[in-house]
């Protein structure tokens, strides 16, 4: 989704500055270009070697190792499509407030006229600095987006505001500031994720290898498109959306049924139990003395189905998780289910679908079409599924 974006990362001498491997990591997964530009501080944290191999290009620390006739500050500045500074330390915000130009960073940061977010990390005495303050209240005034550091135990032992936003919402701004197709901005997403619990006793349940994954992908593309998100999810995840945490298939079904009628989207990514236990026993089954234990189950109501049903205005996106013969299998379900579209994956296989990092999908529609998603980061995936079906 990132495909076609270049993508500058400042990166100053904070003990966070290891934290934005995974930043960069993630921009590479979903498709973008990646520069890298150091102070020479934040090479005490973070090895040049590391950056280098992640952002699969070279890392630019001096300025005046010139490659070419442009001046790399000017050239590196031009080339990219956004500028995230991070993490930013008061010194190097400082700077960029008064226009000091006095490294690579900080001169393609004075040179740089497109949108730039900066995510401050310090000490929390610093951050309450006032001359950080002011420094901060100038950048925001020039448009820069500030990315407030978070409150908590900092790598110097204090308590207190400074620590970096997490790397997610550093993501997500980035995405955002891409201006990324902002197609469902007014609309309410509601998307369900993870693999419902199924209680047997206080101890045991019955469940499935969802992950969540595909769901929070789905939440955070939607996000960035500027949907109003929740996410309703049996996993634990922290996201700028708002999360409705349940267990089983019948609690998702409420809190479903709660999320409907103000919906615009629903997407049914999480992995329903299709059973549940008859009887939940109070206390802990205690082993017998027979050699087989018989579970009685009963089936739980085909959410999606329901929805489909009683829908007005809603658009809603099943999925269909196959071992055999997925195509034939997903065209009998969106028929069965009455859903606009279908997003069918195999999961027989281990690099997509239940818990992995990818997958590779085929969206059918309830007209007969259908559209084949080559495997990719579920991330990329989510993205397109959300560009194809509204
Ligand atoms: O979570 P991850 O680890 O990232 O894995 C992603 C995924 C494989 C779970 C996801 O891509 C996926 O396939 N989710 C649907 C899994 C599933 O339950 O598929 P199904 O074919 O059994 O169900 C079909 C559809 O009906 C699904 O949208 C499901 O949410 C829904 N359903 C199923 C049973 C039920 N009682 N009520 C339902 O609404």
């Amino acid at each position: 989704m990132l495909s076609n974006k270049t993508i500058l990362v400042g990166i100053t001498g904070g003990i966070a500055a290891y934290k934005i491997c995974e930043l960069i990591r993630r921009f590479k997964k979903n498709g973008a270009n990646v520069k890298v530009v150091c102070t020479p501080n934040a090479l005490n944290f973070v090895t040049k070697l590391t950056l280098q191999n992640l952002s699969q290009n070279e890392v630019y620390v001096e300025e005046f190792e010139v490659k070419e006739w442009k001046p790399e500050h000017i050239s590196l500045a031009d080339e990219a499509d956004i500028m995230v500074i991070a993490p930013a330390t008061a010194n190097t915000i400082s700077k960029i407030a008064c226009g000091i130009a006095d490294n690579l960073l900080t001169s393609i940061a004075c040179a740089f006229r497109k949108k730039m977010i900066i995510a401050p990390a310090m000490n929390c005495n610093m951050w309450n600095n006032p001359g950080v303050k002011e420094n901060i209240r100038v950048l925001k005034a020039r448009g820069v987006e500030i990315l407030e550091p978070e409150s908590g135990f900092l790598a110097c032992g204090y308590m207190g505001k400074g620590r970096l936003c997490g790397v997610d919402k550093i993501y997500d701004a980035v995405c955002e500031g891409l201006n990324y197709s902002q197609k469902l901005k007014g609309k309410k997403v509601v998307i369900t994720s993870g693999g419902t619990i199924e209680d047997i006793d206080p101890v045991r349940y019955i469940s499935n290898y969802s992950s969540g994954k595909m769901g929070f992908a789905l939440a955070s593309s939607a996000k960035q498109m500027g949907a109003e998100v929740v996410l309703i999810t049996t996993k634990e995840i922290e996201a700028p959306y708002k999360i409705v945490k349940v267990k089983s298939a019948l609690d998702m079904q409420k809190a479903l049924d709660e999320e409907f009628d103000s919906s615009d989207i629903v997407i049914m990514a999480a992995a329903v139990a299709d059973y549940r236990v008859k009887e939940v026993s109070p206390q802990k089954m205690k082993k017998g003395v027979n050699e087989e234990l018989t579970l009685e189950l009963v089936k739980n109501p085909d959410i999606l189905k329901g929805l489909c049903e009683k829908k007005t205005h809603q658009c809603i996106i099943g999925f269909c998780a196959e071992s055999e013969n997925l195509i034939e299998n997903a065209k009998e379900k969106i028929t069965k289910k009455g859903c606009d579209y279908l997003i069918a994956n195999d999961i027989s296989r281990n690099d997509i679908g239940f818990g992995s990092e990818d997958n590779e999908v085929v969206i059918l529609d309830k007209n007969g079409g259908m559209k084949r998603l080559e495997k990719a980061s579920k991330s990329v995936i989510a993205c397109q599924i959300l560009e194809a079906v509204y």
